[in-house]
């Protein structure tokens, strides 16, 4: 087994929505799971890549490999118990063990109050809520039996207030991803489990693409890099995000030189919340 050497040499990471959207999408398609996954590996972590769809996760275990790191891809939709189950049994099965929890898969609707449907509402709840919730249960016996373990939950800056466009239930689910974070890190610190979030704000990713398109009345005459200098002159920073931002922060959060930081949340956002 071929492991890269560094802050994460010898542990083991299910990262999941490690896919991306699509590679069709541009920007390489690098999402933020994908990034992460590639990120921890070249820590020296052994990387268990969970997605929806198996080929996005395979992609993801290729570009591992070729850097020399260890990777195994796994199927499962994160929203269903039976899933999550086998998908951690896989991992233990191959590894032998998970140290790092990353929960990345999350899901975006458009709209307000007024005009979001019931459906839409569902979704997001079923999807964002689950996407943590499910893992987490399932992963902890085994990090409680060792007493050592690091959660690292997918949050966003829309779950602290509004950003100025109505994506209410979406904005919603990731606060309460914040809440969830904060309980769970205090129900877990005992047993040497720590649990954080990370807050990115506008991270250049296919599923931003995606709300981008699906917004637009000319999809097909959308400027991306006009788009990007719109953004940029909003960000202090002077420039949208990169997967690779939120990588960084996550590997951070799963090392040990964030083993007294628990129960709290990182903000990737180029100083956007501190301005808004
Ligand atoms: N892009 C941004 O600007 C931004 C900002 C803040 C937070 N986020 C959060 O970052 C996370 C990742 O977003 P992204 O933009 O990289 O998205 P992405 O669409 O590029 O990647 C998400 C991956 O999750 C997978 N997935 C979706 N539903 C799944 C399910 N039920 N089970 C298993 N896998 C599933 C998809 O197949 C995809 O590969 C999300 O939680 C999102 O809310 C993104």
């Amino acid at each position: 087994m071929t492991r890269l050497a560094g802050k994460l040499a010898g542990k083991i990471a299910l990262v999941t929505g490690a896919g991306s959207m699509t590679s069709s999408m541009g920007n390489g398609g690098m999402g933020n799971g994908k990034a992460t996954a590639i990120r921890l590996a070249r820590d020296g972590a052994a990387i268990c890549a969970l997605d929806l769809n198996l080929e996005a996760a395979e992609e993801t275990c290729t570009l591992i490999r070729a850097e020399g790191g260890t990777a195994h891809a796994v199927a499962a939709d994160v929203t269903r118990e039976d899933e999550v189950i086998a998908a951690i049994a896989k991992c233990l099965e191959t590894f032998g063990r998970i140290d790092i929890l990353q929960n990345n898969v999350g899901i975006l609707r458009t709209g307000g109050a007024m005009d979001s449907t019931v459906e839409d509402w569902d979704l997001m709840v079923h999807v964002n809520m689950k996407a943590v919730f499910l893992p987490t249960k399932h992963a902890l016996p085994h990090f409680v039996e060792r007493g050592a373990g690091v959660i690292t939950n997918i949050s966003s800056i829309a779950g602290l207030r509004y950003l100025g466009t109505p994506y209410i239930g979406y904005n919603a689910t990731k606060g309460s991803i914040i809440s969830f974070t904060r309980n769970l890190a205090a129900e877990v610190a005992p047993h040497g489990i720590r649990a954080n979030a990370i807050l990115p704000g506008f991270v250049d990713t296919p599923m931003a693409r995606e709300v981008t398109i699906q917004k637009s009345d000319t999809p097909d005459a959308i400027d991306w890099d006009a788009l990007d200098q719109q953004r940029a002159a909003r960000i202090p920073l002077g420039r949208v995000g990169t997967p690779w931002d939120v990588a960084n922060a996550a590997a951070f959060l799963a090392s040990d030189d964030a083993s007294y930081i628990t129960g709290t949340e990182i903000t990737v956002d180029g100083g956007v919340s501190c301005r808004v």
